[in-house]
């Protein structure tokens, strides 16, 4: 099953599902990564829009998702913002020019696309030389014991739910040709870590 059926199988729970880290943590850190943004913002994996009501004014904001019924649940959202607009596309192949956006924006995105590195290729190439991309991610960590629990239930978490937890994500963003500015650790050791890098 593809990663965007399985996103359109849960759309209906998800932010359910999500509320009790929603409420804990992620909707803090969503509104200080957000903060200080401005000008064209693309949004990638943008889900049912959890994000959409801590951009600054002055946003302008592109979210794009490949799950159909995600992005219905951000379209109710999103009624009444007139700076956003939603698209249904991949992150594998994202269908802007070079140089168009000011800042890209992931957030719990990078462990359910299926090529990572692809898709923050695609994201390097839309974003302006002077651009920035904020990313708020779960990954493996550097602890040993923490990584080797997350190697551990890796198969079981993907073969449920589509998602890696153990994804190099601060590697794959050096890979894709991004310059790693800051990472912050938020929760679990390093396992919750929001990174800023430059294209
Ligand atoms: C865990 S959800 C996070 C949603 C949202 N960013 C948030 O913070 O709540 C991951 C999202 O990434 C989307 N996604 C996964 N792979 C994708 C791809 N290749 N292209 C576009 N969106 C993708 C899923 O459809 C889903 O909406």
């Amino acid at each position: 099953m593809s990663v965007a059926s399985k996103y359109d199988g849960i759309a209906y729970v998800y932010d359910l599902m999500d509320w009790p880290m929603e409420f804990l943590f992620y909707s803090r850190w969503r509104k200080e990564a957000l903060l200080g943004l401005k000008g064209r913002v693309l949004e990638v994996g943008v889900g049912t829009g959890k994000n959409l009501e801590y951009y600054p004014q002055g946003c302008l904001v592109t979210g794009i998702d490949n799950s159909e019924r995600m992005l219905e649940k951000a379209r109710k959202r999103a009624e009444g913002m007139n700076n956003v607009t939603l698209l249904l596309m991949d992150a594998e192949h994202l269908e802007f020019p070079d140089n168009t956006f000011d800042y890209v924006v992931t957030t719990f995105v990078l462990c359910s696309v299926p090529d990572p590195v692809k898709a923050l290729k695609e994201m390097r190439r839309v974003l302006k030389p002077e651009g920035e991309m904020v990313n708020l991610e779960h990954m493996r960590s550097s602890n040993r014991l923490l990584s080797w629990y997350e190697d551990l239930i890796n198969p079981l978490i993907i073969a449920v739910t589509g998602i890696h937890v153990n994804r190099k994500t601060v590697e794959n963003i050096e890979i894709a040709g991004f310059r790693v500015k800051e990472v912050k650790n938020l929760l679990i050791k390093d396992v919750f870590r929001k990174v800023r890098s430059k294209p």
